[in-house]
């Protein structure tokens, strides 16, 4: 609807009617009058199927929902690198949504992995930010292509399950910038989601329902979000400052409470009407957006859809080990699949994104033909504890199979919304079957169903590890296709998987203390953290194997040498050198050679994913922009390059850097610098107006006075130490030490004030 046309329709509206719009009017719907013809509008979870209520309504996936199509998790859609796939994903959503008449999908949730711990990874993709904002803009893009809303969740820095109502999130300004609000920004910025949904939790003392510098000042004013923000469910404390701070629509339904609270403080003078009228404006505006582009002939297909989340889980699991070349395994052969997860996978997490999936396709319902596979349960999913006559079966299997498969991952009471795990172990069952299948058998695959790392006690004795995450409703027919060979593994780690939980950067801050949660590593998540660490890790970031191989050459960069304001084309050649086709994806990182403040050894800036038949090449081009090779200075509160040499890095992963070019970029913005008494004289030297104008004391006896002091040349001391010594020596120095240099306060202060004119 036109915007005036908006704007007269809300001026028939009374304050009351205008403030029964900013809550919703149900669990699922907003408002809706039937006096001026306004419809009201669903919304339902997300992200990863449709979680469409009709009646029992609930937002822990306790209730039952429609029948949908369970897609694979975020876990594993980000696995894929794979835009265009997510884009795709988004358009069967979007559809399926047009059938149901849903206006907005919740979704998708793009916090960042900060610990392996955090119950709710599985439906969030990456610890790199980059990762996340990419893979969550093409989901967006592909759902929003049918006129269907995204509501990307949950804005800002909610990492976590503990005390996610009440807990606030520490995090220092840089660290938010370039970790915390990135994982949204590209998404908020390129793909315009509808609707952005704001997060339970506090950041620096502030719920984010609240926090108008987050969603006012960032959101709006420096992203160009247009749409409405809601709350999460239950996530309004009050609602009026929230309703000032930017958050539009609180959900589920206030039941009227706070609609009174809106309409008082009209009428007291504590909020201005203007602010009611913006916010219903918002929804509206959506509201119509999606009503006055219904498809009505949109049908949700669900076995159609079943396959499209097939191809997607295909691309989203990552074979992490294949040692002697195990897979794939060949279909002449006996293999034993052992673990009740052959039989029923975990393949979606608990909590509002729950789906009440139409079918689901297990490795063994894949496998229905073929006449070699046994199988044996091999341990109850819920427990810890081995029941040693399910060991003893599985065990006896496998020791009569040529391979066996054994289907391990974590069960539903170990990773949820709503709880963090405790420990990032598989079942103590699970682990003690792998060792034991491992003695009797020597070619072991271990499938994994997880979302967010595990620790594997028992690496070196399986030859191979394929992660399929939280595949979805397809994700037997994916696994069976990848271990047979009929699909080729094309996933790459959106995240590290450490050796051990204590290795993780945010170890001794993560749940926190009560509600304070210090992000106390900063910028340093993830690979960011183990590689300035030069720590060992189980798989690192970006890390994926493949049945065929690919060479990388001819990187090129189409400068030498740009302007920050400037871009930078980068090219390099891929080339299948083995002898399936199959897909790569190509991992572009930049580092700052040097660098005045603590960067990241190297961060991942772009990616592609490419697919070549054998003998095929294919050359891939990315631009860099300034944000490439920027860091967030705190002092000018803006991005900024540091002039200087950086190189590109093409790697096959975080730990594998194939290719790498130096360029040198320079800064077009000086950071203004104001010396005081405190600056030192290495400070000073930085400019070089600046260290003309000190040189002159600097030669002079600064060390212990006039004459004694020695000369800047005596053999205990070179000009060189002198120099060295004198860096962190403030200004203030030559009152103390400079003796007879004939400088006092007054002096000082004249100098001082010559080099802030400098
Ligand atoms: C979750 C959201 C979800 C909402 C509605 C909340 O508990 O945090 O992600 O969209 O419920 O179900």
């Amino acid at each position: 609807m036109e915007a005036e046309k908006l704007k007269e329709l809300i001026g028939k509206m009374t304050l009351e009617e205008k403030a029964a719009f900013c809550s919703g009017a149900d669990f699922w719907h907003t408002e809706g009058l039937e006096r001026l013809g306004i419809p009201a509008s669903m919304v339902s979870d997300g992200p990863h199927g449709l979680r469409k209520q009709d009646e029992k309504a609930d937002h822990l996936g306790v209730n039952e929902s429609i029948k949908a199509v369970c897609f694979p998790a975020g876990c594993g859609t980000a696995a894929s690198f794979n835009r265009e796939l997510l884009v795709e994903m988004g358009r069967v959503l979007g559809k399926e949504c047009q059938a149901e008449g849903v206006s907005v999908i919740l979704g998708p949730a793009v916090n960042i992995k900060r610990s392996p711990l955090c119950g709710r990874n599985f439906e969030y993709y990456s610890e790199d930010p980059l990762v996340a904002s990419e893979m969550a803009g093409a989901l967006v893009e592909g759902i929003q292509s049918q006129n269907v809303g995204t509501s990307i969740k949950h804005f800002l820095a909610n990492n976590q399950e503990t005390r996610r109502m009440t807990a606030s999130s520490q995090i220092d300004e840089r660290t938010l910038r370039e970790i915390y609000l990135a994982a949204f920004e590209g998404a908020v910025t390129k793909k315009k989601p509808w609707t952005v949904m704001c997060s339970y939790n506090k950041i620096n003392g502030v719920y984010a329902a609240e926090n108008k510098k987050y969603l006012t000042d960032v959101l709006r004013g420096e992203w160009g979000f247009d749409g409405y923000v809601m709350s999460d469910w239950g996530a309004v404390n009050d609602r009026v400052a929230d309703l000032k701070a930017g958050l539009d629509l609180e959900m589920p339904s206030s039941m009227g409470l706070n609609d009174k609270l809106i309409v008082e403080a009209v009428k007291n003078g504590t909020l201005e009407e203007g602010v009611v009228d913006r916010a219903v404006e918002r929804i509206l505006n959506i509201v119509y957006r999606f009503e006055e582009n219904r498809d009505k002939n949109a049908i949700f297909d669900r076995d159609k859809d079943h396959e499209a989340a097939r191809r997607v889980a295909e691309e989203s699991m990552v074979l992490l080990k294949n040692e002697d070349n195990l897979l794939p395994l060949s279909e002449e052969r006996k293999v034993a699949f052992i673990g009740r997860f052959a039989e029923k996978p975990r393949y979606q997490g608990g909590g509002s994104s729950h789906i009440n999936s139409h079918k689901v396709t297990s490795a063994l319902d894949a496998s229905a033909g073929n006449d070699n596979i046994i199988y044996a349960q091999g341990y109850g999913v819920e427990k810890d504890e081995t029941d040693e006559a399910l060991l003893a079966e599985a065990v006896k299997a496998a020791a009569e199979a040529e391979a066996a498969v054994i289907f391990a991952g974590l069960p539903d009471s170990f990773e949820s919304e709503g709880f963090d795990r405790s420990h990032m172990a598989l079942p103590a069952c699970q682990n003690r079957l792998i060792e034991e299948v491992a003695k009797v058998q020597p070619n072991v695959v271990v499938v994994l169903h997880n979302g967010s790392p595990v620790e594997m006690p028992w690496i070196s004795k399986v030859k191979g590890v394929l992660e399929s995450y939280l595949g979805g409703q397809a994700v037997g027919s994916a696994q069976y296709d990848i271990l047979f060979g009929k699909v080729n593994p094309s996933g790459k780690l959106p995240e590290t998987f450490p050796v051990k939980l204590e290795d993780n950067p945010s170890y001794l801050n993560f749940p926190g203390e009560k509600d304070l949660v210090e992000y106390r590593e900063g910028v340093f998540v993830g690979y960011r953290y183990y590689d300035k660490k030069k720590m060992e890790v189980l798989f690192p970031f970006g890390y994926g194997l493949s049945y065929t191989t690919f060479s990388y050459t001819n990187l090129k960069l189409d400068s030498r040498r740009i302007k920050d304001t400037e871009g930078l084309t980068v090219s390099v050649e891929v080339t299948n050198t083995g002898s399936r086709a199959g897909k790569e994806v190509v991992q572009l990182y930049v580092a700052d050679k040097e660098s005045t403040v603590m960067r990241p050894v190297k961060e991942l800036r772009d990616f592609a994913k490419v697919e070549l038949q054998p003998g095929e090449t294919k050359t891939v081009t990315f631009t860099l922009g300034k944000r490439a090779f920027a860091y967030y200075s705190t002092q000018i509160h803006d991005w900024h390059v540091e002039s200087g040499e950086f190189t590109v890095m093409i790697g096959k992963s975080s730990r594998n850097v194939v290719l790498q070019e130096d360029v040198y970029v320079e800064s077009t913005v000086t950071i203004p610098v104001h010396y005081t008494t405190d600056s030192t004289f290495g400070d000073v030297m930085e400019n070089p107006k600046a260290a003309q104008i000190v040189k002159g004391l600097m030669s002079q006896n600064m060390l212990g006075g006039s004459d004694e002091g020695g000369s800047v040349t005596s053999e205990a001391i070179s000009g060189e130490m002198i120099e060295a010594m004198m860096r962190y020596m403030p200004l203030r120095g030559v009152l103390s030490f400079a003796g007879g240099s004939g400088v006092g306060a007054k002096e000082l202060q004249a100098l001082i004030d010559k080099l802030n004119e400098a």
